[in-house]
């Protein structure tokens, strides 16, 4: 058997606070337990004393998901470390991360300490953090540009103060292949006790080099990886994970090493992603990119129907990608649905298939053909866990290529019907501002994609939207056959999210000053008063 190597999944900490990519509580929880069923060995959570939310998530994280190792990160201070200990009291697996910037450039500039005062900070705040928790990582921020002798001598200060894991970032992707992977052996070789030591690696994709560089820190001696679910993070990103398990899967011939990820949830897990965050991965992104089977070419299509091995070195389904074939049609039941849904590895509670089961039969009654691909786009566009405030009954657009288009719009509220009209330069435009008319919560678009799902022409629209609504962005997707249609569904479920957060965040701020009894948010969830 060869040597493991351990995957340290940072999606909900270096992915989660770059920019566009923010995610709720109860996505958090939604993408952690997804990241369980990966099989990820650690799972880094959040960076607790970062916000109130933040905090949060992690102590959620930490008492629902018991399998893999959770992590919190800290800044090399008391402070950070008693915050991020007191987020993972619960968990069956406790790791606390803590780092400091090494590079002289951080010193002088970022830090203004000196290179003593770093190591005496390190020791101090590993040391704390071990006797706080048995596992402790230390991580030499900007390790790639640190003086080699210097960061071999923060890496020993750091172990012998108790780390168990020595994580060595490329904080800015910056290093070359060789370069990095240099590190890892000198760091090996340099610092005393690395046989109880585990040693990790941290990329970017600055310079377009994150997964080799992974790569080569493992030729180096790494035994862990951090990386994130379509590689997102910082700047321009982390290295993707998707891209490491399976280079390590595929070329095991030149890497001696495995994972135990389970690449079938690795499109699952991506595309769940997408629809939280609302940020979608380009058409030709390796593995999980919705170009990544197709092909184009007559001479490549001739070549993979004589055999697929061809031009195909993954087959989709390894990774859990659905097949183009024709699944379901207008005569399938609720149970054949749950079926298909289940292995498409998406199982649905009871209301979830019941939301699932009324989309498909509208969209079964307009297109003949139901691919794997339209049925994910149903649950990719999300069911609503939040109260639904108000609903769609209709929507009517007027368009023209002279002058401005018109919708009016019909929304339910507590079984109360609401109509307004608006008028905008374009037909979506105008329904949302006519939505806005009746929730009396308008919003600014920040982001709107469209796409197309399926084969023919008959194929689905699926629209993503941010807004932003009184500060604040939400997130909202929909599919219909008309655009307009799931750009307004799209906008409402934004909207819907941003009254329920927005009433939500007043609750609160009146329990906070005293002017409400506590039990009122209580009595929002037990209605019947438990
Ligand atoms: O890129 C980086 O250096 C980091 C550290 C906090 C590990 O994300
Ligand atoms: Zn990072």
């Amino acid at each position: 058997m060869t040597e493991k190597v351990f995957i340290f999944d940072t999606t909900l900490r270096d992915g989660e606070q770059s920019p566009g990519c923010s995610m709720n509580f109860d996505e958090k929880l939604e993408m952690a337990r997804q990241l369980e069923r990966l099989n990820v060995d650690i799972l880094e959570a959040g960076f607790p004393i970062a916000s109130q939310g933040d905090f949060d998530a992690v102590v959620a994280i930490a008492a629902e998901i018991r399998r893999p190792v959770i992590v919190a990160l800290a800044r090399a201070n008391q402070l950070d470390i008693d915050r991020a200990w007191a987020a993972l009291k619960e968990s069956a697996r406790p790791r606390i991360h803590t780092f400091l910037a090494t590079s002289d450039i951080h010193l002088q500039y970022k830090l203004h300490k000196t290179r003593e005062q770093v190591l005496k900070q390190i020791a101090f705040a590993v040391g704390y953090a071990h006797s706080l928790c048995a596992d402790v990582e230390f991580s030499p921020e900007d390790a790639g540009r640190t003086d080699r002798s210097y960061l071999i001598e923060c890496c020993h200060v750091a172990v012998e103060a108790g780390a168990t894991t020595l994580n060595l970032p490329d904080t800015v992707g910056y290093c070359m292949e060789p370069e990095y992977e240099k590190m890892f052996r000198d760091v090996k070789e340099g610092v005393p006790g690395m046989d109880k030591v585990i040693l990790s690696t941290h990329t970017h994709d600055d310079l377009g080099m994150g997964v080799a560089n992974t790569l080569a820190g493992i030729r180096g001696g790494a035994r862990q990886v951090e990386c994130t679910i379509n590689g997102i993070g910082e700047r321009a990103g982390n290295a993707a994970l998707e891209e490491i398990a399976m280079a390590i899967r595929v070329r095991a011939d030149v890497l001696p090493v495995h994972t135990d990820i389970r690449t079938e949830e690795l499109y699952p897990a991506s595309q769940l992603l997408t629809r939280l965050t609302g940020v979608a991965v380009q058409r030709n992104k390796a593995i999980v990119g919705r170009n990544a089977f197709a092909h184009e070419a007559g001479i490549h299509q001739d070549g993979v129907l004589k055999n697929a091995i061809t031009y195909e070195i993954i087959t989709p389904q390894t990774i859990g990608m659905p097949s183009n074939d024709i699944v379901l049609g207008k005569h399938s039941g609720r149970h054949a649905l749950a079926k298909r849904y289940e292995e498409l590895g998406y199982p649905l509670s009871k209301p979830e298939l019941e939301q699932a089961y009324q989309l498909f039969s509208t969209l079964a009654d307009r297109k003949k053909n139901i691919y794997d691909e339209d049925l994910l786009a149903i649950v990719n566009a999300g069911f609503e866990h939040l109260p639904e405030t108000y609903s769609l009954k209709l929507l009517q657009s007027v368009a023209s290529n002279e002058g401005r288009a018109t919708a009016t719009v019909e929304l339910e509220k507590d079984g109360e019907t609401f109509h307004d009209s608006a008028t905008a330069e374009g037909p979506c435009d105008a329904a949302f501002r006519a939505v806005d008319r009746i929730t009396g919560t308008p919003g600014t678009i920040v982001d709107f994609t469209v796409h197309t799902v399926g084969p023919g022409t008959d194929g689905v629209a699926e629209v993503g939207i941010r807004a932003r609504f009184e500060g604040r962005e939400f997130i909202g997707k929909s599919t219909s056959h008309n655009v307009v249609e799931a750009a307004a569904r799209a906008y409402l479920q934004a909207a819907n999210k941003a009254v329920y957060e927005l009433k939500r965040a007043e609750e609160n701020a009146a329990v906070a000053s005293g002017s409400v009894h506590e039990n009122k948010a209580v009595d929002r969830f037990f209605p019947q008063g438990f």
